[in-house]
């Protein structure tokens, strides 16, 4: 069985913030792909990520584990040099990691006054930085001339053109940011690896950890689980044209203004 039917075999894939929610989701599925002959997956605390862990041992090492938080960059080098030794090539890499609220006291904002220059930087961190740290280390293992997909996991708030609510300034931001360095990132790395499709995703309000606080306003019918959202994203994925390069896209493939 596969998920990714325009990809050829033996594909290589690299899911980051693989512990939970979408892309512990992203795992599993991929898991089930007989194409998908190396699956690297990341996560900052693997001897917490039990699920993961468990995931993996059914591999029987088609899975790899690696540990990378994506704000200790060492951390980062550090889990792309040890999959060099597993592996030369990762056709698709999908950058999951994401913050939008902590237990230590990070939750967004609903009004300016409530706006914290350290949750900011927080924020960015993760959300904004990390997906491009992740491309400073790991854009040597994509392909230079086949086709092949470096996707960020974004959000449709980080959408300027489409900011009709306001507040959560700090998510917003570091997605807008997100997508900015995606879109940066597209036009660069298309000069030496002439196959890649480098966007940014939107997956839909999704049932996770991240947004279990805010669940309660959302239509009926419109809180995705995460097995459909991947199953979508997956699509998405696969469905890639050369000329999707450096665009917003949500989980039906529909394109989002910046
Ligand atoms: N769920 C939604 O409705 C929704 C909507 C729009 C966009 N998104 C985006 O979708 C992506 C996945 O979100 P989710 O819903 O799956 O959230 P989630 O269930 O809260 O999972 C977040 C993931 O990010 C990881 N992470 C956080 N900080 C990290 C760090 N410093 N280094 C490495 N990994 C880190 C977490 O790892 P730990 O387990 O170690 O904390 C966890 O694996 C995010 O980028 C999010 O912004 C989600």
């Amino acid at each position: 069985m596969t998920v990714l039917h325009s990809f050829g075999d033996g594909l290589g894939v690299l899911i980051q913030g693989a512990s939970r929610g979408i892309g512990l989701e992203f795992c599993r599925q991929l898991a089930l792909d007989d194409q998908v002959t190396h699956l690297v997956a990341t996560c900052r605390s693997p001897g917490t990520a039990t699920e993961l862990a468990a995931l993996a041992a059914e591999q029987r090492g088609r899975m790899q584990v690696e540990r990378l938080d994506v704000t200790d960059e060492a951390s980062v080098a550090e889990a792309a040099a040890h999959t060099r030794e597993h592996t030369d090539t990762l056709d698709v890499m999908v950058n999951c990691a994401g913050v939008l609220h902590t237990d230590d006291g990070l939750a967004p904002e609903r009004r300016l006054a409530d706006v914290d220059p350290e949750a900011l930087a927080r924020s960015f961190r993760v959300n904004a930085l990390g997906p491009l740290l992740v491309a400073k280390h790991f854009a040597s293992l994509l392909p230079t001339k086949r086709r092949a997909v470096f996707a960020s996991i974004s959000a449709r708030v980080g959408s300027i053109g489409d900011n009709r609510l306001g507040g959560w300034y700090a998510y917003r931001g570091a997605k807008a940011a997100q997508n900015m360095y995606t879109r940066t990132l597209s036009i660069e790395l298309a000069r030496r690896h002439r196959g890649l499709i480098c966007v940014a995703l939107h997956p839909g309000t999704t049932d996770t950890d991240l947004s279990r606080p805010f669940q309660k306003n959302v239509p009926e019918g419109k809180l995705f689980s995460v097995a459909r959202t991947v199953r979508y994203l997956l699509g998405v994925i696969d469905g890639l044209g050369p000329s999707d390069n450096g665009g917003f896209y949500a989980w039906d493939g529909t394109p989002i203004p910046w």
